[in-house]
């Protein structure tokens, strides 16, 4: 049993280090090991925001139930959830991958289709947020049901579009993008994102929406976990 297990495990050390190129820094292609560790960091990077918008659209599916159950919210939840969204996933993350992930695509002529639909997603959420935001204390039953359905079409149209990056754009850059391109990006998105989070770093941009979640009793990680 124990053999097994540690073959097991070796075949998932072997597939990990396959997929992390380190394998390959024993062969003589040293610079291609180099060249995916550098690769998956702007991914990463971009993944990790891509981690506040999760969370952001639980809060989101967490104010639609309230809402829709005729309860209050808890005073500035909606508001400045979406106030996040509009300053660090419009402002930043989508203007990161506008001015700087989608145009590689275009001159390269690849995925032309796809970049254009995370555009044109873009600036749907974009009018969305503001609507968001726009009705998020809306008194009357007009607004209400217009808060609700936007912030719907908010949550059912990122969750795809945050897929899609993940498995398809973001893994596609290593295919032809240069490692000195890759090295550029990188320096860009480091500078972009100390310019954005220079008065506030990344755990404090969490730290925010962790408030949130406690202010709606979401925060709590094992309220989701079924009896096992
Ligand atoms: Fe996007
Ligand atoms: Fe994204």
């Amino acid at each position: 049993m124990l053999s097994k297990i540690s073959s097991r495990r070796d075949l998932l050390k072997t597939a990990g280090a396959v997929a992390t190129g380190i394998i390959l820094s024993a062969v003589p292609g040293v610079s291609f090991a180099v060249k995916e560790k550098a690769e998956t960091i702007p991914a990463e990077i971009l993944m990790r925001d891509h981690g506040v918008l999760h969370r952001l659209i639980l809060v989101f599916e967490e104010c639609l139930r309230r809402i829709e159950a005729g309860k209050e919210l808890p005073n500035g939840t909606l508001g400045n959830s979406a106030e996040i969204v509009r300053r660090f996933v419009e402002g930043y993350h989508n203007k990161f991958e506008e001015e700087e992930l989608f145009p590689r695509f275009e001159s390269a002529g690849k995925l032309g289709d796809l970049v254009k639909m995370l555009f044109v997603q873009h600036q749907a959420g974009r009018r969305l947020t503001i609507a968001i935001l726009d009705n998020a204390n809306g008194a009357s039953d007009e607004r209400k049901q217009r808060l609700i359905r936007n912030m719907r079409e908010f949550v059912r149209m990122y969750q795809p579009h945050m897929a899609r990056e993940e498995t398809v754009i973001f893994p596609s850059l290593r295919m032809f993008v240069s490692q000195r391109e890759l090295e550029d990006l990188q320096k860009r998105f480091d500078a972009s994102e100390q310019e954005f989070l220079a008065r506030q770093g990344y755990a404090k941009l969490v730290d925010q929406v962790a408030k949130i979640e406690k202010q709606l009793s979401i925060l709590e990680l094992s309220q989701f976990t079924p009896p096992v």
